[in-house]
């Protein structure tokens, strides 16, 4: 089996720019990196993260949307990252199941048991080795998110970026007393650093964590 990472953070944290400085630092040293996101990562995943996240969908309920995620996952884990995983592959995905419990459950506020069995039907039991949480003031971030979709003229997926800043507040929250209740499977970084530092310490995490695993096999 591969290594799976995700990767976790609010709205405009860099993830999705770490992420991608991650893949290239690992297939640098010869890895081979399934680089991936929810929700999406295959086309019929791509169609349902259509439906979630444009801005328009403000009539979409709290319980179609938890369902969604957890269908649009089903179908990402099955046809994309349970087979990379199987093939020795290094998967990055940017988000995943913590995304779930945060926005949903502590975000919607939806009933946490509820959304820890959906996870557990849509990945039957594919779960990340190393998650790592990107940390940043939720008004630091909102300004990212927004900024980046003024520059692109791209407003087709902010549902949740106009969600009221208590939202996001509860969201953070949420991903830090995670991170706390599972210290070996997060690393946490503060997203406030410069792209590259960030980056360097998210690549030398990552290395330790591979040698690490490789000495115990
Ligand atoms: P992103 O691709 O910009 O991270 O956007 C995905 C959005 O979907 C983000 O606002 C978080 C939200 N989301 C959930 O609410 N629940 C989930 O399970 C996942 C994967 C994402």
């Amino acid at each position: 089996m591969g290594f799976f990472i995700t990767f976790e953070g609010i709205e405009g944290s860099g993830k999705s720019t770490q992420i991608t400085l991650l893949r290239q630092a690992l297939e640098r040293a010869g890895h081979v990196v399934l680089q991936t996101r929810e929700p999406g990562g295959c086309d019929i995943a791509d169609q349902i993260r259509r439906i979630l996240l444009h801005p328009q969908n403000t009539a979409l309920e709290p319980t179609a949307e938890l369902l969604l995620y957890a269908a649009a996952r089903a179908q990402h884990v099955c046809e994309i990252i349970r087979p990379a995983l199987q093939q020795g592959h290094i998967v990055l995905c940017d988000r995943y199941t913590d995304a779930t419990l945060t926005y949903q459950g502590d975000g919607r506020q939806l009933d946490r048991q509820l959304i820890s069995q959906l996870n557990y039907v849509a990945t039957q039991e594919t779960s990340p080795d190393l998650t790592m949480l990107i940390d940043l003031k939720v008004e630091t971030g909102l300004g990212r998110a927004f900024a980046r979709e003024i520059d692109l003229q791209d407003s087709s997926e902010g549902r949740f970026e106009r969600e009221e800043i208590a939202f996001h507040q509860r969201v953070r929250e949420g991903y830090l007393k995670l991170a706390a209740a599972e210290p070996h499977r997060f690393r946490q970084f503060d997203g406030a650093l410069s792209i590259d530092l960030l980056a360097a310490k998210i690549e030398k995490t990552t290395f330790d964590f591979i040698a690490q695993s490789k000495g115990q096999l």
